[in-house]
């Protein structure tokens, strides 16, 4: 396997010899970590093709942590040698588990009120997304709760996901509005996800999805609806500073490869960075067009054709790859995942947590990932961490335990990363660690 171990001189930083006296600060440390996955940058960001192997591993690891950054990666060895730790050094036997970045999650629609949990009795009498949708079910019934609900409300749904989450493992996530689907409605829920990341430990970036389906006022007038979207929605959110990304739903029946164009080029011109849901049910080269936009990531992509994915291909777009959702719809077929890391394109996971899609687990995903789209563990691994880091444009800081990132660390109760897909439908975390502090703890 492709797997470099061999620790790298840039993952210590020494005692200075000239100031022999003064210890180093350490809040704390992860000592006897049987599988430290480090996966270090220095083996390319994001990791494509056979690197998607390579965690960079170092076995009996270790990693040390000053107020909420990494101030030593390397064998335990290595930092009882150069970090002693004071008597208030918190110290994390991590003695046969696995230790590795947090998870980053960078597709998820967590802003939302009610529920859909009858739509499973539908999906099984034969109904697709599609059909469920138009008999008013899917997205519009979840804008209507949404609709209702006062921004306290979205604020406190979120948290009860945002802790599930990060009992998971999640330190950072990137989520959208797009249940609102009028401009009050919309920033109300870019003002919740701006809320949770203010409130919760987990960062939250935020993207504007006004265009995640067509609103029953402006139904048959979809035109018009991009016209609202371009016009007043993506000035405003602009304006308040509400979203970082701007996302479209490109899909036949929901908009088009022209419209998803127009309201992307406004917002661009706006200062937000395109992504786009693409070829989730039917093939309508939205691959084409992520590629001629240069989006920062698209999700879904079950249908893209060869043209697409050989144009998405030469950018530096992240395709993020969402399995929770084939797996709710109970489709067959999944995004063609070994093809395209064998063209070298770069693979992201998230969960896409939506009413139609549950989960704040992407262990669940990971497990997903591997048995329907037939990554390896460790190929997964990558596209949960380092990989997901890159679709939101975060790899300098997080996504790997490397010196001067945030220490975001998720201790397993497992021996190796062999075992995140292997014992599935259970939470392994042991502990989480955000920012330097330890915010989950299972022990
Ligand atoms: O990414 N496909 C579009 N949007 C979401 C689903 C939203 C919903 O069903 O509520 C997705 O899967
Ligand atoms: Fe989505």
């Amino acid at each position: 396997m492709n797997v470099r171990s061999t620790p790298s001189p840039k993952r210590i930083k020494r005692k200075d010899p000239n100031n022999n006296d003064q210890a180093p600060q350490v809040d704390l440390i992860i000592i006897h970590a049987n599988e430290l996955v480090t996966m270090d940058t220095t083996y390319g960001v994001p990791r494509v093709g056979l690197d998607m192997k390579n965690l960079a591993i170092i076995p009996d690891g270790a990693v040390a942590i000053f107020h909420d950054s990494i101030i030593f990666v390397g064998t335990t060895q290595e930092l009882s040698a150069n970090f002693p730790p004071s008597e208030e050094t918190v110290i994390v036997d991590a003695t046969n588990r696995l230790v590795t970045p947090g998870f980053i999650d960078p597709h998820t629609h967590i802003i939302f009120d009610g529920y859909r949990e009858n739509e499973l009795e539908m999906k099984l009498s034969g109904k697709n997304y599609m059909e469920i949708l138009e008999a008013g079910g899917g997205i519009l019934k979840t804008v209507k709760a949404t609709r209702e609900a006062p921004l306290g409300r979205l604020i406190k749904n979120g948290k009860i996901i945002l802790n599930r989450m990060m009992d998971y493992g999640t330190t950072t996530i990137e989520t959208k509005s797009g249940y609102g689907l009028d401009t009050e409605n919309e920033i109300k829920s870019l003002l919740a996800a701006k809320e949770l990341d203010i409130e919760h430990p987990i960062d939250v970036i935020s993207t504007f999805l006004g265009a995640h389906a067509v609103p029953p006022e402006y139904e048959g007038k979809t035109d018009e609806y991009v016209e609202l979207i371009i016009s007043e929605m993506i000035p405003r959110i602009a304006k308040e500073e509400l979203a970082e990304y701007c996302d479209v739903f490109c899909e036949e029946g929901i908009f088009s490869i022209d419209q998803t164009k127009k309201i992307l080029l406004t917002a661009i011109k706006y200062g937000m960075k395109p992504q786009i849901h693409i070829d989730e049910i039917v093939d309508t080269n939205g691959a084409l067009l992520a590629a001629e936009l240069k989006a920062v990531q698209v999700g879904h992509m079950l249908k893209s054709n060869n043209n697409g994915l050989e144009a998405l291909k030469k950018t530096k777009t992240i395709a993020t790859l969402l399995p929770g959702t084939p797996f709710c719809l109970m489709l067959k077929d999944y995004a063609p995942a070994r093809k395209m890391i064998e063209m070298g394109i770069p693979i992201a996971l998230a969960t896409d947590l939506n009413p139609n899609c549950w989960t704040e687990s992407m262990q669940m995903i990971i497990a997903l990932a591997c048995y329907h789209m037939k990554l390896s563990p460790a190929e997964a691994l990558t596209a949960a961490t380092i990989n997901a880091a890159c679709a939101i444009e975060r790899q300098e800081e997080i996504g790997s335990l490397e010196l001067g990132k945030k220490a975001d660390i998720i201790v397993f109760d497992v021996p190796n990363h062999n075992f995140l897909p292997y014992q599935f439908g259970v939470n392994l975390v042991s502990k989480v660690i955000k920012n330097g502090k330890i915010v989950v703890d299972f022990e």
